[in-house]
């Protein structure tokens, strides 16, 4: 429907042929399924019953407000965690990814012991959804393989507890001898993948990840607002305009950065200003309370206040289409993140100063929890030089020692499920 109704982009495929710049590498929902089926099958010797595609996002304004019960403006795009998951016939587990190929034995009953690496997100899904559902642990094998670049600010983590937890409820709703699972809603969804990182990664993350990831729509931002807890698809502001996004080649991990640090200080912000969260203050609020915070309290709620104004703003320009004032809040964000919230670091700095130099480029900011990660710029597409980003990139890379990868977005679609019978 929306499809038909908004051209397709095809700039980005044309700029892969011919760029030789190193882009993150992309490939279509079909050939990521075939993918993770050829190499379920090449490990378990067997096809799966289910496989579950979870996207990545970019979060175009509206950062670290959503654990402020703040709003939000992201947008999945084209980067999958793919899961194929069968059941087996034993109380094992059998897990492999394909970014080493080891294929793990564990025990169905995810109680014992804490599982290493990323298998912690599988133990952290099933455990979680096991309870809720209240199922006796069952044997199953499970593969994976992704287009996602880890630590890139991406959403990775909640992707992949996204994609792990659909395979699952397919796989078992599938089976007749098991009683049948309901699919839950969204929130509820969103809720559990949450809460895998709060007790299984460390992370006391907000909700906007797992929730775009989910319902993230092709060609739509998706407005989220924690307080109302609603969602609704806004139209990308125009065909014409993309989101050029470029990960630093800084690894972030929002376990061991300071992300913790800052939600804590926002929360003993609202404390003291008497408010339930950063929500229900206004920036006159903040200021003719000041004195009742710390400095660092006062820069850090500052930051939280007004991002949460210019993205509902940001939300009535994409409304109205207005890209330029669009590009213009991507810019004041940006200033805010590293001066106020302290969350960006010089990688990002120095890349969103140089992109924002590029012809065409209406705005520019660090995307994600930061502590490294990516950047995002928004222009139209066809105003892209490869030659000027190639030689932007190449003064990174000696400059910082780095390997930056970018590519081209516009917002794709929340979590496919494929049954392999499809
Ligand atoms: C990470 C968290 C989100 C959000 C962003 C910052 O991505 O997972 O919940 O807080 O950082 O906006």
């Amino acid at each position: 429907m929306i499809g038909s109704a908004f051209p397709q982009l095809n700039a980005r495929d044309s700029l892969q042929l011919v760029s030789p710049l190193p882009q993150i590498s992309t490939c279509s929902a079909a050939q990521l399924r075939e993918q993770v089926a050829r190499f379920y099958a090449g490990k378990f010797s067997n096809i799966p019953s289910s496989i579950c595609l979870a996207p990545g996002r970019i979060n175009l304004i509206g950062e670290h407000v959503d654990y402020n019960s703040g709003v939000v403006l992201p947008f999945a795009i084209d980067l999958h965690s793919a899961v194929a998951v069968g059941l087996n016939s034993t109380s094992l587990i059998r897990v492999s990814s394909q970014l080493d190929g080891v294929v793990h034995e564990l025990s169905a009953a995810p109680d014992a012991g804490r599982w290493p690496g990323w298998l912690r997100y599988l133990q952290g899904t099933l455990k979680l959804w096991s309870q809720r559902t209240e199922r006796p642990p069952f044997g199953f094998d499970l593969a994976v393989t992704s287009t996602l670049p880890m630590g890139a600010g991406l959403s990775s983590s909640a992707s992949l507890c996204v994609a792990i937890l659909s395979a699952l409820q397919t796989a078992a709703t599938g089976r007749a001898s098991l009683p049948q699972v309901e699919q839950p809603p969204t929130w509820e969804q969103a809720q559990l993948c949450q809460q895998v990182e709060h007790q299984f990664a460390n992370v006391p993350c907000g909700l906007m990840d797992q929730l775009v990831v989910l319902a993230g729509q092709r060609n739509h931002l998706l407005a989220i607002d924690f307080h109302e807890m609603t969602l609704e698809p806004i139209p990308w502001p125009g065909s014409d305009l993309s989101c050029l996004l470029i990960h630093t080649g800084v690894q972030h991990d929002l376990a061991t950065s300071e992300y913790g640090l800052r939600r804590a200080t926002c929360e003993s912000a609202a404390r003291k200003l008497g408010a339930l969260s950063l929500r229900s203050v206004t920036l006159e609020n903040l200021l003719a309370a000041s004195s009742a915070l710390t400095d660092l309290e006062f820069k850090r709620a500052r930051h939280v206040v007004s991002e949460i104004e210019r993205t509902m703003q940001a939300t009535a320009n994409c409304r109205a289409g207005q890209a330029e004032q669009l590009g213009r809040l991507m810019d004041e964000s940006h200033v805010s993140l590293r001066d106020d919230y302290e969350v960006s670091c010089m990688e990002l700095d120095y890349l969103v100063e140089q992109v924002r130099q590029l012809p065409g480029v209406l705005g520019a900011r660090m995307t994600g929890g930061g502590f490294g990660g990516s950047m995002i710029a928004l222009l139209p597409t066809q105003s892209l030089s490869l030659s000027l980003l190639e030689k932007l990139l190449a003064t990174y890379e000696s400059r910082f020692g780095l390997n930056p990868r970018w590519l081209l977005c516009q917002p794709s679609s929340g979590s496919i499920e494929l049954n392999s019978g499809d």
